[in-house]
């Protein structure tokens, strides 16, 4: 079947997960427009496409207008680790909501059909579990994880009405937890933060007593959800929960860490932050039913291909710092 060459903007583009959706649009032949201000984001994570004719990359915050002609847009563009979104949380507010409002009014405009990267910590602190869509959650407004699962809330909110008062074309997805190559090494999640440790030989600093569980969904598998769920018929807006349901507690995985990486780390326990969710997992019933997909990259295989990924990283800025020590001496 021939596809169809479309337009695509994607917002948040030279990130974790916008990166990977670049080059699989790229790959299906489209022609992408990668939009981003790279606060947490990297031109190394688009360097491989720089030169491509079909990509474009434009530096823009997205809580600015913008006036272009797509076909569709993915709207990705907000920090995503609560080290990030806490640095300036009035910001993080803002590109989730004026971010929305801005990407909503050029979809109205170009008549485009427009996806939302939303997210698992609309739940909050869940006392579903595990989470359907129709949970509606248990968040603070004030706490320090308010400006990022606020904002997402909101966001979801102009969604809707801009579905339901101007018959916006929409998706939203609901991510949760999501890894692989070319997460920021730095972000303090789980998966970047103990490989970083284990490859390092410091010791993996364990939040709380490691009991509460998390569940891990590998960056392909998300990202083919992400295409499917765009391609649904109109009447199909989500919000749509996209995730691993293989659940585990956070100690099972950084001894799995420390297995895969053959380290001699040791486990090091720290209090728990505050807000930081007990259970987290999805109920991904909807998915499987309306999209036809599920995970299908087993836990140990994506932890390898990311352990290489930081693996290479380390090297790669080990050689530089040898490199600029060798040009001062
Ligand atoms: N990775 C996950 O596990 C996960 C889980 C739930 C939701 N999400 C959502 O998916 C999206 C992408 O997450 P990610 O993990 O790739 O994070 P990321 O931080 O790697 O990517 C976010 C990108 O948005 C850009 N950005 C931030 N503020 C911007 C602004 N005002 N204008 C333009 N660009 C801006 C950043 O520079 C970065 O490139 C986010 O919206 C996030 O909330 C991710």
């Amino acid at each position: 079947m021939d596809i169809v060459k479309k337009r695509i903007l994607i917002t948040g583009g030279a990130g974790f997960l916008g990166s990977h959706l670049c080059d699989r649009l790229i790959n299906d032949g489209h022609d992408v427009l990668c939009v981003d201000n790279y606060f947490t984001g990297s031109k190394d994570n688009i360097a491989a496409h720089l030169s491509n004719p079909q990509f474009e990359a434009l530096r823009h915050d997205v809580c600015f207008p913008l006036s272009v002609e797509v076909d569709e847009i993915y709207n990705l563009a907000c920090p995503a680790s609560p080290i990030h979104y806490q640095f300036d949380p009035v910001q993080t507010t803002k590109t989730s909501v004026l971010g929305a409002i801005n990407m909503l009014g050029l979809a109205k405009r170009t008549q485009a059909k427009i996806f939302q990267a939303s997210t698992s910590e609309i739940y909050g602190e869940p006392l579903v579990h595990p989470q359907t869509e129709d949970y509606r959650g248990n968040v603070s407004t004030i706490g320090p994880r308010a400006c990022y699962d606020e904002g997402k809330r909101c966001a979801e909110t102009l969604f809707f009405d801009y579905h339901r008062q101007h018959e916006l074309k929409i998706k939203v997805a609901r991510i949760f937890n999501t890894y692989g190559p070319r997460m920021h090494p730095n972000d303090g999640r789980v998966v970047s933060n103990f490989i970083m440790q284990a490859l390092k030989g410091e010791a993996i600093t364990l939040f709380g007593d490691g009991s509460q569980t998390r569940a891990f969904c590998y960056v392909d598998d998300l990202i083919e959800g992400f295409v499917r769920l765009m391609a649904t018929e109109d009447a199909i807006t989500g919000p749509i929960n996209l995730g691993n349901p293989v659940e585990m507690t956070v100690a099972e995985l950084a001894e799995k860490i420390v297995d895969l990486t053959g380290s001699s780390s040791k486990i090091a326990y720290r209090p728990l932050p505050v807000d930081d969710p007990t259970q987290r997992c999805p109920d991904i019933t909807v998915a499987r039913e309306t999209l036809g997909w599920e995970p299908k990259v087993p836990l140990t295989l994506g932890l390898q291909r990311t352990i290489d990924y930081f693996d290479r990283l380390m090297s790669e800025s080990e050689d530089r710092d040898a490199t600029i020590v060798r040009l001062q001496a």
